[in-house]
């Protein structure tokens, strides 16, 4: 699928909460591709919040932070989606796009992520009214999440020197032949296989920064993911011949991050990427914790197999 760049790219990965970026000097960012955590969804994040108001108010420190290190004009794109937690709905989506919008942020576009049908990971709600055929016990199974893409302020074109602007074109037969101009994308979701490397991340798959990075971003920019988890964008943004820096809170998740940017692979050749890792005082081990809640929970409700936090 990748044409890999052969650009030189730095990346920097800080261990700590991205409501303080410090490291990152004001408008020196020109992409974010980001996923905030799920809330409390009981499949990845249990309790993580102490309610949804704590998520909220956490959620617009990170926007603001966001808003001062992004540059002028440029892009934010949030994979999101409602969540739904002992038979409650809680507004997720609406709520974020709220407070982009509070901050400042034009509203540009709402995409739907669809994943494939066999693949309901939550729950299959739909059951109810095969047991109930009757009116008023329908609850879809939920099949999509939102792509939700803000803009700080109008974007200057001019600013592109005219080789950048070449070597960043859109490949228009990807473009047309996969359909990226729908505001619909079927994309398949990282799928739950035993021992991968992102297990217990809720990761997304690589082709929504792909798609995203090479809409957004021109080569040798730098690409930002506020909650990085296993550094999906990181490793895309690479791959493209963007710089990167993502922030995580779990430091337990320094080796599969490690792992996914192969940070300590010995190549034949000199290394085309520099990897920096920062790891502050601020982060905090949180992955044994909550594998072992899902875990208790997926028992508890008879939903199959437990999963584990893998540590590499
Ligand atoms: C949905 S996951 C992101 C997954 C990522 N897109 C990937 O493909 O691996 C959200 C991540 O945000 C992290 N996180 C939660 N709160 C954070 C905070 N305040 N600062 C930085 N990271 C945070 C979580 O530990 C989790 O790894």
């Amino acid at each position: 699928m990748f044409k890999l760049s052969e650009r030189k790219t730095k990346h920097l990965l800080v261990f700590g909460d991205s409501e303080n970026m410090c490291e990152l000097k004001d408008e020196s960012i020109h992409l974010i591709v980001t996923s905030p955590p799920y809330y409390n969804a009981p499949f990845d994040y249990p309790d993580l919040f102490k309610s949804y108001e704590e998520y909220i108010e956490k959620m617009r420190k990170v926007i603001k932070e966001i808003k001062r290190v992004l540059a002028q004009g440029r892009i934010v794109c949030v994979v999101c989606d409602d969540i739904l937690i002992e038979g409650k709905k809680y507004p997720v989506v609406s709520d974020l796009t709220q407070i982009f919008l509070e901050e400042g942020f034009i509203y540009r576009d709402r995409i739907i992520w669809v994943k494939p049908e066999g693949y309901i990971r939550i729950s299959r709600r739909s059951g109810v009214l095969l047991q109930h055929p009757y009116p008023m016990y329908f609850y879809p199974d939920n099949l999509q999440e939102s792509i939700l893409i803000f803009q700080k302020g109008k974007f200057n074109y001019n600013l592109i020197p005219k080789n950048i602007k070449e070597e960043s074109k859109v490949d228009l037969e990807e473009y047309l032949q996969n359909k990226w101009y729908l505001n619909v994308w079927n994309i398949t979701n990282v799928l739950p296989l035993n021992n991968r490397l992102e297990e217990g991340i809720a990761a997304f798959p690589i082709e929504i920064p792909y798609r995203l990075i090479k809409l957004f971003s021109y080569v040798g920019e730098t690409v930002l993911d506020p909650f990085m988890g296993s550094g999906t964008t990181n490793k895309v943004a690479m791959m493209l011949g963007r710089n990167s820096v993502g922030y995580e809170l779990d430091k337990e998740l320094i080796d599969v991050v490690k792992e996914k940017l192969e940070v300590d692979k010995n190549y034949l050749f000199e290394k085309n990427y520099e990897v920096e890792i920062i790891i502050r005082e601020d982060a905090k081990e949180l992955r044994s914790y909550l594998s072992e809640k899902v875990d208790k929970y997926l028992k508890e409700n008879g939903k199959g197999k437990s999963r584990k936090f893998i540590k590499r």
